[in-house]
């Protein structure tokens, strides 16, 4: 029974490096759920829509200079303002699918240079995700996709650096998903696992906190 009351929907992030297909992935699970009949929604970080996220936004675009501390901890209340949020959508059994969360946060931060403990300390309390779908793509490919952007971050460089962070981060909650392939293949993988688990959320699987 697909409208199951009572049950919660899953939390699931999509994590990767800048042009690893993350954001059109994200909007097609979205669709696929839906179409199978699981509520589902999409989030994305930084969520450029809120006054926080507009500091962000500048940042990134190079319009405004921020200390690396200074900018981490935006990106983290950025987190924080949806929480509540995000937790009642979840209750009410809509599937969350968030395009990048707290790990691209620590791993960007922390390739700057900045201690990683210092970096994951203010994501602490978040709502933990029930599943972590890493796009795995060598810094050098994305760098060819379509060329970058041109924000702050999209260097070869420094998006090794980021690789190497993330790896880091990896725990049980993490699947890594070879983004190498067509963008069909990706998203049938993707769909499948993220069905098991919405599936395991609704039958009473409880949200917990992340990094606590
Ligand atoms: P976007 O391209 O997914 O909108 O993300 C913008 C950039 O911000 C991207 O290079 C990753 C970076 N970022 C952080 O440095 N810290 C964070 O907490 C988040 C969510 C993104």
């Amino acid at each position: 029974d697909k409208s199951k009351s009572g049950s919660r929907g899953a939390l699931v992030v999509i994590e990767g490096l800048d042009r690893c297909g993350k954001t059109s992935q994200s909007s097609r699970l979205v669709k696929n759920l839906d179409e199978l009949g699981y509520p589902a929604e999409l989030f994305r970080f930084p969520d450029r829509n809120t006054v926080i996220g507009q500091m962000i936004s500048s940042y990134l675009n190079s319009d405004s200079q921020l200390d690396d501390r200074t900018i981490h901890l935006l990106f983290s209340a950025n987190r924080w303002e949806k929480r509540s949020l995000m937790e009642s959508k979840l209750q009410s059994g809509i599937t969350l699918i968030v395009d990048r969360y707290a790990y691209s946060g620590v791993a960007f931060s922390s390739a700057k240079g900045l201690d990683i403990e210092w970096c994951k300390a203010p994501d602490m309390g978040l709502l933990a995700p029930d599943l972590v779908l890493y796009l795995d793509i060598s810094p050098e490919k994305a760098s060819e996709r379509g060329g970058y952007g041109g924000e702050r971050y999209e260097q070869l460089e420094f998006q090794k650096k980021v690789a190497q962070s993330y790896q880091v981060l990896q725990d049980a909650s993490w699947k890594i998903i070879d983004a190498n392939r067509t963008v069909e293949d990706v998203e049938e993988h993707m769909r499948d696992i993220v069905l098991d688990y919405v599936k395991t959320c609704r039958n009473g699987k409880s949200l917990s906190q992340l990094w606590l």
